[in-house]
């Protein structure tokens, strides 16, 4: 057998999967192999810096566990998580092309802090007390047509005041819960005003990233995500306005759609009714979802 070139040793390995029987994932390995090749080539790496990425690569997976995920930190500080979510819209977005209908509401990254289970909570409900600036977030659910999304789980999770989320600090549950839109749609529930925060940086990951100059933070933002029967499942956020880091998110999570004003408002009634005897906020967003099967 010949010996190969160093311009052919992606070609002979892609060659070897001859045999493969799942043409996607022939596909995706023929592409992988040829632009890790390509990029190995590109910089020219020397065995120390590819001993010193398998390492690194070794550190990473060491530091996962139930808790913790490096590889999707790994993924979403390298913009490769928001670059999927991204694609997975704009094949949704393609294939409604010819529909009538809005834009739906943007998705962003889930991150490592969803907690599945949160407490089902009735409609108006406070999840803040206790934690940081109250806040009344409301609005309502409707389809790309404009019609009402009734009985929609809505789960939400965010930080507290500082930032740190309840599986950082090794609580029981809180600030997140599940709600469901009403006849008409609509949504509200109390929480907090979220604050920026840095993603975990005492992996290896943190070490990348400072050594790439990076900052850790996130710009504060509440999660959401969006469940209905006939509907696609999404997955976003919604960004606080005045938060420092909307133009640096560290991972790169930031939609301008989904950027949202925070008044503040004197103590008295809130738009729900309720009394509030010290100062709020309000956050009002609309959501539109994708009937199922993009059809
Ligand atoms: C988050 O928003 O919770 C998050 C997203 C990506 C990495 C770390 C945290
Ligand atoms: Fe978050």
């Amino acid at each position: 057998m010949a010996s190969l070139e160093i311009s052919d040793f992606a070609e002979a390995v892609i060659d070897r999967m001859g045999e493969c029987k799942d043409a996607r994932f022939k596909q995706v390995m023929s592409s992988l192999v040829k632009h890790a090749h390509a990029f190995m080539r590109e910089v020219d790496l020397t065995p120390e810096e590819w001993m010193a990425g398998i390492q690194f690569l070794t550190e990473t997976g060491k530091k996962c566990d139930e808790k913790r995920q490096e590889f999707i930190l790994l993924s979403d500080t390298l913009g490769i998580s928001m670059l999927v979510v991204a694609l997975d819209q704009a094949r949704g977005a393609n294939a409604l092309a010819d529909k009538p209908g809005e834009k739906p509401t943007e998705a962003t990254v889930q991150g490592p802090f969803f907690w599945p289970g949160a407490p089902q909570m009735e409609l108006g409900a406070d999840i803040g007390e206790g934690y940081g600036e109250p806040t009344l977030y409301h609005g309502k659910v409707t389809d790309t047509f404009g019609k009402p999304v009734a009985g929609c789980q809505l789960d939400v999770w965010s930080g507290d005041e500082g930032g740190l989320y309840d599986m950082q600090k090794g609580d029981a549950m809180s600030l997140r819960a599940q709600f469901r839109t009403d006849a008409q749609g609509n949504y509200r529930f109390w929480s907090i005003k979220p604050a920026f925060y840095p993603v975990p940086g005492d992996g290896p990951v943190g070490a990348m990233l400072d050594k790439m100059g990076r900052h850790l933070n996130r710009p504060g933002h509440m999660h959401m995500m969006l469940q209905a029967p006939g509907h696609e499942r999404l997955v976003t956020h919604l960004f606080v306005k005045d938060s420092p880091y909307l133009d640096s998110d560290a991972v790169f999570g930031v939609r301008n759609s989904l950027i949202v004003d925070f008044p503040k408002h004197a103590p008295g009634k809130a738009p729900d009714g309720r009394e509030m005897d010290k100062p709020f906020y309000t956050a009002k967003y609309d959501f539109r979802l994708v009937p199922s099967a993009r059809a």
